[in-house]
C-alpha cells in the first residue's frame, strides 16, 4: 500500500491534474474526493478509475478520515483560506491552489494555522517545475548574464467563457484582480528569478473599452516592483486578451540577457545573435501541460524527508503581498511599500 493518502477538494479542471499527479507518484494515492454533490465526487473517481476512493459531500468528513494525510485544495479562490485553515487544524499537509488568499488578513490567518499545526505546504506555482524555469535558474546561478538588474515577466491569457472557472472568476469577490486570479504566476516567476525581497510596488489597472467578458474587476494590469538590491521588475497581466497563451520572460544582466529560451552572453566569445535552447516552455494555459507531477514529487519528498518546500506558504506569501500591493497601488494611485502592514492593506 502507498504510504500517503490524498484527499482532493473540488471536482473541476485543476482537480483532474492533481489526481493524475498523485496517482502517478509511487508514494501517494487519492483515497477521497469532496464535492458539494457526492455524485460528482463519485463521477470524478470513476473517471480516473479510483476503485477504492471515498466520495464525501462535506470537507469535515474528509478531514476526519485518518487515511488522509495530504489535502489538495482545488476550489474557487474565496474558499482557500477557510478550507486551508480547517485542513491544517486537522493535521493534514496541504497542496494549496493559487491564490491562497484574497487579502492580507486571510493570508495571515492561514499562515498562523499552518505554523501552529506544523504541517507542510506547497502552493501551486507549478511553473517553477517547468523545464525552461529550471534552465533559467541554472543560467542565473552560473552568472551567464552577469548580475541581473532588470526583469520582466508577463502573463497574457484570455480566460473566456470557454473555461468552467469563468462563471465565478469574473466576480470581484472571487477573482479579485488580474494578478490574484492568474497573473500571480508571473509575479511568482519574477520573484523566483530575481531571488530578492520586493520593497516597493506601483501599478495601473484597466478595463478594455468593451470589457467583452464582463469582468467585475480590471482584468488588465501593469505592475512595477522594486527589489531590495535595486533590481527593477515589471509584470503585465491580462485575462481578457485575444491571443494564444503567452508567458513572457525577459531578464537583463550586466553581461547578457535571457529572453525566454534565448540567451545572449558576453561570456560566449564571438556570439553574434541569440542562442536558442530547444526545451519545454510555459507556452500553454492548459493544466494538462503544467508540471503538476514534478510539483507533487517535490512535495512528497518534502513530507517524507521533513524538508520545507521552496514554494511553501511562507514563500508564497511574498508573491501574494506583491499582488495585494499592486491592487492597492492601482486603486490609490501611489507607490506601496512592502512588507504590507495591516493598515496599509485596508
Ligand atoms: N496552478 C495552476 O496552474 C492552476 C490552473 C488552473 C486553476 N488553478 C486554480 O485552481 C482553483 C480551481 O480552478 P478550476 O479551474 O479547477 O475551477 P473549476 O473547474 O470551476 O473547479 C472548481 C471546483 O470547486 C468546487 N466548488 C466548491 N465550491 C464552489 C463554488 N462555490 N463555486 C464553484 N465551484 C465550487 C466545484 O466542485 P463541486 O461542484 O464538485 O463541489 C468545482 O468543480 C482556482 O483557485 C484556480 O485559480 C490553478
Amino acid at each position: 500500500m502507498k504510504s500517503l493518502g490524498v484527499g482532493i477538494v473540488g471536482t473541476g479542471w485543476v482537480a483532474g491534474s492533481h489526481i493524475r499527479a498523485f496517482e502517478a507518484n509511487p508514494h501517494t494515492e487519492v483515497r477521497a474526493i469532496v464535492s458539494r454533490d457526492k455524485h460528482r465526487a463519485i463521477a470524478k473517481a470513476d473517471e480516473f478509475k479510483l476503485a477504492l476512493c471515498r466520495a464525501y459531500d462535506r470537507l469535515e468528513e474528509l478531514l476526519d478520515d485518518p487515511a488522509i494525510h495530504v489535502v489538495s485544495i482545488c476550489t474557487p479562490h474565496h474558499l482557500h483560506v477557510e478550507q486551508g485553515i480547517a485542513a491544517a487544524k486537522a493535521g493534514k499537509h496541504l497542496v494549496l491552489e493559487k491564490p491562497v488568499a484574497l487579502d492580507l488578513k486571510g493570508l495571515c490567518e492561514l499562515q498562523k494555522a499552518v505554523e501552529a499545526a506544523k504541517v507542510k505546504t506547497v502552493v501551486s506555482f507549478v511553473l517553477r517545475w517547468n523545464p525552461l524555469f529550471e534552465l533559467i535558474k541554472t543560467w542565473l546561478a552560473e552568472k551567464v548574464i552577469g548580475n541581473l538588474f532588470l526583469a520582466e515577466v508577463d502573463y497574457l491569457h484570455g480566460i473566456s467563457p470557454q473555461y468552467a472557472q469563468y462563471a465565478w472568476n469574473i466576480k470581484k469577490e472571487i477573482g479579485r484582480s488580474s494578478l490574484l486570479t492568474a497573473g500571480c504566476h508571473a509575479v511568482d516567476a519574477l520573484r523566483w528569478f530575481v531571488g530578492r525581497r520586493a520593497v516597493e510596488v506601483f501599478a495601473y489597472a484597466n478595463f478594455s473599452p468593451r470589457n467583452p467578458f464582463h469582468y467585475e474587476y480590471e482584468p488588465n494590469s501593469i505592475t512595477l516592483v522594486r527589489f531590495e538590491d535595486g533590481t527593477l521588475g515589471k509584470v503585465s497581466s491580462s485575462v481578457e486578451c485575444v491571443q494564444p497563451y503567452l508567458f513572457n520572460i525577459e531578464l537583463v544582466g550586466d553581461e547578457g540577457t535571457i529572453r525566454n529560451n534565448q540567451v545572449f552572453s558576453k561570456r560566449w566569445t564571438g556570439q553574434k545573435g541569440w542562442a536558442t535552447f530547444p526545451t519545454i516552455q510555459p507556452d500553454s494555459g492548459d493544466v494538462a501541460h503544467h508540471p503538476f507531477k514534478d510539483q507533487v514529487a517535490h512535495f512528497v519528498d518534502c513530507i517524507l524527508n521533513d524538508r520545507e518546500s521552496h514554494a511553501n506558504l511562507e514563500d508564497a506569501a511574498q508573491t501574494h503581498e506583491i499582488c495585494f500591493a499592486s491592487e492597492i497601488s492601482a486603486r490609490e494611485k501611489r507607490p506601496v511599500a512592502l512588507p504590507l502592514t495591516a493598515t496599509a492593506a485596508k
